[in-house]
């Protein structure tokens, strides 16, 4: 059996072209989404990560403005400048692109956003509102990963999902939307006793770890559905997952390949956020 490879890639360029089509009608209602995007330093992966995210606001229509800050750029000055984004009538959006330096506290960061402009979806408040079932914004890749199971006819009520990771950014939230679709939800983690036997017992397997090819396909249960959310950069340059792809294929029902599987999902969900943000804003919908 060769699995079904779940093309992000494509159903990205879908929802894409539909938000174009959605920016066109709001631009002739004088609406007009804007993204803020704030990197700090001189990471590489962040630096690729923010072009992409750019690149994806220019084809939909989406304004984008850069803020490049140094690296030794205070906290105080970050939460200045995210002060005065949150204050200005032309930003639906604002993205802090993760990781910050180490002299400044992520949390901090993410608590001085507006939560009417948190297209990331990290905020505490709404995070709370993703926890008791009233999401305002769904944090992307989780959210990106819901869309793709689903376009794709895949069922998830009662059916048994292992999410291995915890992070607040992915494992956490993604556990919180597979549960909302009542799957039955396990979180594994680096802590967790007999870890192969919980992979081995998923009907959808989520991999979040950022471990290269962390699972094998001796590891997957026959028929499984494997989203694998990991974007890991070998010496050779090859960009793998956290699956072993080709072993994993050969056991799992579908699975989500890397690059072109969950990576580009999550830009499209973040242009739907700064959409869906700057119409709220327009509205003042706001709960
Ligand atoms: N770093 C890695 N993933 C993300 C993300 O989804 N949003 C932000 N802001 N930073 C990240």
């Amino acid at each position: 059996m060769t699995a079904r490879v779940l093309n992000g890639k494509e159903l990205a360029t879908k929802i894409r072209g539909e938000l174009k089509t959605k920016v066109e009608e709001l631009n002739e209602k004088d609406i007009f989404p804007a993204l803020a995007v704030v990197i700090v330093g001189n990471d590489a992966a962040s630096r690729v990560y923010v072009n992409a995210k750019k690149r994806a606001c220019s084809e939909i229509g989406i304004l984008s403005y850069e803020y490049a800050l140094d690296e030794d750029t205070t906290e105080q000055d970050l939460i200045e400048l995210i002060h005065k984004l949150n204050n200005d009538h032309k930003i639906s959006g604002i993205l802090v692109q993760l990781p910050l330096p180490k002299h400044i506290n992520e949390d901090k960061i993410i608590n001085s956003i507006d939560i009417k402009k948190d297209v990331d979806g990290f905020h505490p408040v709404n995070v709370g509102k993703l926890m008791i079932g009233n999401p305002q914004f769904l944090p992307c890749t989780p959210a990106g990963v819901m869309e793709l199971i689903l376009e794709s006819g895949i069922d998830i009520s009662g059916k048994e999902c292992v999410v291995v990771g915890r992070s607040n950014i992915v494992g956490k939230p993604m556990a919180i939307l597979l549960l909302s679709k009542n799957g039955t939800v396990t979180i594994c983690h680096s802590k967790t006793e007999n870890i192969e036997e919980k992979i081995k017992s998923a009907d959808i397997l989520i991999a979040a770890v950022g471990k290269p090819e962390f699972i094998k396909g001796s590891s997957i249960k026959k028929g499984a559905v494997v989203i694998d959310v990991g974007v890991n950069r070998l010496e050779d340059k090859k960009l793998v997952g956290d699956v072993e792809f080709e072993s994993a294929s050969k056991v799992a029902s579908a699975i989500t390949p890397v690059p072109g599987g969950v990576g580009p999902m999550t830009i499209a969900m973040l242009m739907k956020n700064t959409v869906k943000a700057a119409v709220m804003q327009k509205e003042g919908n706001m709960s």
